[in-house]
């Protein structure tokens, strides 16, 4: 069993479930960061605030050390999900091998390259990497066993609980049919998801999936639950 933490709840720049329009940034987008621990090793999922504002997150929500961190995994490359990234000094970073092949032909961020491993390298039990595309190439998020059943830390795949209902990407998505795709394939997957800009929340599509061989696996009965 893996317990996960989320540290911070982020926010989107722009959000059309709002009335908001694509073409103009109404605030700053912070991503959301999750701290999971699986067999006493911990990993840090999308550093959305600088390494100071992560020490102090850490100690508020789980009483942790930012030395305590085994691992920093970037659901994808985009700058909000790896605010000072290079700060964790002696930690090992891990994306998704596309994610890096894409940065390193930007010809930026070469020491961050130098650094980064794949993401299917990562060493921690009961936490396994799913490719996500839609919102980059690479997206990649990390499945999981919770206490609620089973759950993904979702990155930008799934950028908030309106997005995940509407099956859509977010202005700057690589691809909207292959987004759709991939969160049709999370809903039918997946009870617990942590979306790359917001709250986690429970896929209560799932309950029109009784009989489904993935609903059926003994997981007790749960009640709609909405924001
Ligand atoms: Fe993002």
């Amino acid at each position: 069993m893996t317990s996960f933490t989320q540290l911070n709840i982020g926010c989107l720049s722009r959000n059309r479930y709002w009335g908001e329009e694509n073409g103009h940034a109404y605030r700053g987008a912070r991503c959301s960061s999750v701290l999971l621990e699986s067999e006493g090793k911990l990993i840090l999922v999308d550093p959305g605030v600088g390494y100071n504002e992560m020490k102090i997150l850490l100690d508020e929500r789980c009483g942790k050390k930012i030395e305590e961190i085994d691992g920093v995994f970037f659901t994808h490359l985009h700058g909000d999900h790896r605010v000072d990234a290079l700060k964790y000094e002696h930690t090992p970073l891990y994306a998704n091998a596309l994610e890096i092949q894409e940065l390193r032909l930007s010809g930026e961020e070469k020491e961050l390259i130098r650094r980064l491993q794949p993401a299917d390298e990562i060493p921690f039990t009961g936490i396994k990497p799913v490719l996500l595309p839609g919102h980059t190439k690479g997206c990649t998020g990390l499945s999981f066993e919770s206490r609620y059943g089973r759950a993904l830390v979702a990155g930008d795949s799934v950028m908030t609980e309106d997005f995940f209902v509407q099956e859509t990407g977010y202005f700057n998505s690589w691809d909207f049919a292959v987004t759709a795709e991939t969160i049709q394939a999370i809903k039918r997957e997946y009870r617990l998801i942590i979306p790359g800009h917001d709250i986690f929340f429970i896929n209560d599509s799932m309950q029109n999936l009784k009989g489904d061989p993935v609903y059926d696996r003994g997981q007790e009965p749960y009640e709609k639950v909405r924001r």
